[in-house]
């Protein structure tokens, strides 16, 4: 398994290096520090997966790209005091929340390694069921990721996964990035690049499924207005939430102060007409994607 430490600044090297560098560095500490409000936002979109993944007593599940470990715990109930819950992730900032969190609520069925989920050895056959809620999305090669993470599976072995849809069904991401861009040097977004939107493509992604050898492969959509923020009431702290977390937080922290403070200006007004007593609510759309090993 991958050590255990924290990598030192421009260590990072080998698959995923980029990405371990950012959910170490910049992403994962951004992450931990409005944990709370990141989860009341994207909780609602991982409930049909986690449903979806029909966890029960005695299994032991995976859930890659854990993160502060929300859903760790959450599958660690679910499958009693006989049944474990593990979870994997590249970020040792976001780990050590999740692990706080367990030892916290004395869940001694859950536990956590820092690992590459493309790259692990994890033991074969190890787990009845394999769970993420937006953590399978970047991969530099998801298909020997999946394999990996397949091989870790029991054959009949359930997975569920959520992922983001396209930015046009996501409006909650690409109106933010549209008023940006009008400021600032937006690139023009790679589809299939690792990152959130890398597995919008259901036709791609079932075929990386299927040659990681998964069967049953299917691909429920699921929309919902998503509570930017997770339910903040003010417009000013949901945009300073918005320049932290997010595909737009990554573009703005490269840029110019002028053109960031004119870009953050035209993300709020764009945000203030989705703004109302609830905070502000935004069209957001997700797949939940189930298949099977073997
Ligand atoms: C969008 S966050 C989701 C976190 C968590 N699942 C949640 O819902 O709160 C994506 C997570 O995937 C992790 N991640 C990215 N690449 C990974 C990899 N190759 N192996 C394991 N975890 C990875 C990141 O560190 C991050 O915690």
């Amino acid at each position: 398994m991958s050590n255990d430490s924290k990598p030192e600044a421009g260590e990072y090297a080998g698959a995923n290096a980029e990405q371990r560098r950012n959910w170490n560095e910049v992403s994962g500490p951004a992450w931990v520090a409005e944990n709370e409000r990141i989860g009341a936002q994207i909780r609602p979109f991982g409930l049909p997966a986690l449903a979806r993944v029909q966890a029960a007593a005695g299994h032991r599940v995976l859930d890659v790209g854990c993160g502060g470990g929300e859903t760790t715990l959450a599958l660690g109930e679910s499958v009693g005091t006989h049944g474990s819950a593990h979870g994997v992730d590249v970020s040792r900032p976001l780990l050590d929340l999740a692990e706080a969190r367990a030892s916290r609520a004395g869940a001694a069925n859950v536990t956590f390694e820092l690992a590459d989920a493309q790259t692990a050895a994890l033991p074969e056959g190890g787990f009845d069921r394999l769970f993420s809620r937006f953590g399978v999305m970047f991969f530099q090669d998801p298909v020997v990721a999946f394999t990996n993470l397949r091989r870790a599976l029991k054959r009949d072995a359930r997975m569920a996964f959520v992922c983001w849809r396209s930015l046009d069904d996501n409006p909650w991401m690409k109106a933010p990035m549209a008023a940006a861009a009008k400021h600032i040097d937006v690139p023009r977004p790679e589809p299939h690049a690792p990152g959130p939107m890398a597995f919008a493509d259901a036709q791609r992604t079932r075929g990386i499924l299927e040659r990681a050898g998964f069967r049953e492969v299917a691909f429920e959509p699921f929309d919902a207005p998503m509570n930017v923020g997770g339910g903040l009431d003010d417009l000013d702290d949901t945009v300073t939430f918005m320049t932290r977390i997010g595909p737009t937080a990554s573009l703005l922290r490269q840029a110019a102060p002028e053109a960031r403070a004119a870009a953050i200006t035209a993300i709020r007004e764009v945000l203030s007409a989705f703004h109302g007593p609830s905070g502000v609510v935004m069209p957001a759309s997700v797949w939940v994607v189930t298949a099977v090993n073997g």
